[in-house]
């Protein structure tokens, strides 16, 4: 079973993009910390971007239901019936992850059509929000192994 952190579309421009919403940290930093939080107990966890919809179907396919999934649809969170679907069909646990507080932006924004399959949502934490639900994923990962 691993942890895996993947991230959607644009998300490869943090650091540069919108600092205002999304900070100035770049993913290869946030990517560091949450896998060296992972990697501090143990645990393997892998992270991985893309801009294509097709390749985010297809990594969680591969999933398996002892895997857990820590997951930034960018906004594909918002329009995404085929990422919500996938999610069911392998049940994998999944936390949706979003650095900015998509509640407190354009409307549009607010409607999140993954999170009625994800255990829950972080948003507006930031970078933070990663390491957060890396923890809770952790700790759902020892549970799930006693
Ligand atoms: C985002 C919020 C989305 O609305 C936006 O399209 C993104 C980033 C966030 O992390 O705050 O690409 O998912």
């Amino acid at each position: 079973a691993s942890i895996w952190v993947f991230h959607g579309p644009n998300l490869n421009l943090l650091g540069l993009r919108e600092p205002e919403h999304y900070g100035s940290r770049t993913l290869a930093e946030i990517n560091q910390e949450v896998v060296a939080t992972a990697n501090q107990v143990g645990i393997n966890a892998e992270c991985r971007q893309t801009n294509h919809e097709g390749d985010l179907l297809d990594w969680i396919q591969a999933l398996t239901c002892d895997d857990f999934l820590i997951l930034n649809p960018g906004a594909w969170t918002h329009t995404s019936y085929a990422i919500r679907d996938a999610i069911r069909a392998v049940r994998v646990p999944t936390i949706e992850v979003h650095l900015s507080n998509i509640h407190a932006r354009e409307a549009f924004r607010a409607n999140s059509v993954i999170a009625p399959v994800c255990i829950g949502q972080v948003s507006g934490l930031g970078a933070d929000g990663y390491v957060l639900a890396m923890r809770y994923a952790i700790d759902y990962q020892d549970r799930r192994s006693e």
